[in-house]
């Protein structure tokens, strides 16, 4: 199902996005925060629905940055930990396929990201209308290594193929996530198979997770030029 709203002009198309699937929350519902400049405006929108409409949430953070957001806007929080489940997760996306896959972590979240999601009785995702493509693939993916053996892991990946290049921050220093580990892009340009793909990453020895998010959504939230559009994917989880 596609359904269209115009563009208001001086909103960007993330923003769009964002304030769009804000929507989906209803009062008392347990929702899982997601982390990027997408979910941002999101974030935002729950603190002002919160603020002017007295909406009333628990949020569930997937990022260090997130929980410093929502603590500013007084989003009451609790940890993945301590919820029977989240009702609804509303994230950003890197890239997402016809079928609806997608890759993330992009942001250094995927992680606590897929966490969240896989706990989620409903996730939702917000783009811009850049990240939607035909395969996966352009986008570097985002594989979360401990740090402890993962030169060994990038020796492997260059034999692939793989093209992996260690993560670093603006200092030029290794980047370490949240969890305190490492990311490895790997710089596929097309994956025909990320089923199987899923699977070899989820199998190597030190491999955290990997920004493979797959049959996790089911609805994606795309701001355009043309409008806001919401677009049901098939959940075949
Ligand atoms: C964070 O690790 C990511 O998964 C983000 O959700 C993703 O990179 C999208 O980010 P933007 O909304 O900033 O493009």
């Amino acid at each position: 199902m596609l359904k269209l709203k115009k563009v208001d002009a001086k909103m960007n198309l993330k923003q769009l996005a964002g304030i769009e699937a804000a929507k989906f929350v209803k009062d008392g519902m347990i929702v899982g925060l997601g982390t990027g400049s997408t979910a941002y405006y999101m974030v935002e929108e729950i603190g002002r629905r919160m603020r002017e409409e007295g909406l009333r949430i628990t949020g569930v953070t997937t990022s260090n940055a997130t929980k410093e957001q929502a603590e500013k806007l007084g989003i009451p929080l609790k940890s993945i930990d301590e919820v029977p489940v989240v009702d609804l997760t509303i994230d950003g996306a890197d890239e997402i396929s016809a079928d609806f896959q997608g890759i993330k972590g992009g942001g250094a979240a995927l992680l606590f990201e897929k966490i969240v999601a896989t706990y989620s009785k409903e996730t939702i995702w917000i783009v811009d209308s850049s990240k939607l493509v035909d395969k996966l693939g352009k986008f570097p993916l985002p594989v979360e290594v401990i740090p402890y053996g993962s030169q060994q892991l990038l020796h492997i990946f260059e034999e692939k193929g793989f093209q992996p290049v260690l993560r670093t921050d603006e200092n030029g220093e290794v980047l370490t996530t949240d969890g305190g580990h490492y990311i490895i892009d790997l710089h596929l340009e097309v994956i025909e198979q990320p089923e199987s793909l899923a699977t070899y990453l989820d199998e190597l020895v030190g491999v955290v997770e990997h920004g493979l998010f797959l049959n996790m959504v089911s609805k994606v939230v795309v701001g355009s030029e043309k409008g806001v559009e919401i677009l049901d994917a098939i959940r075949r989880k």
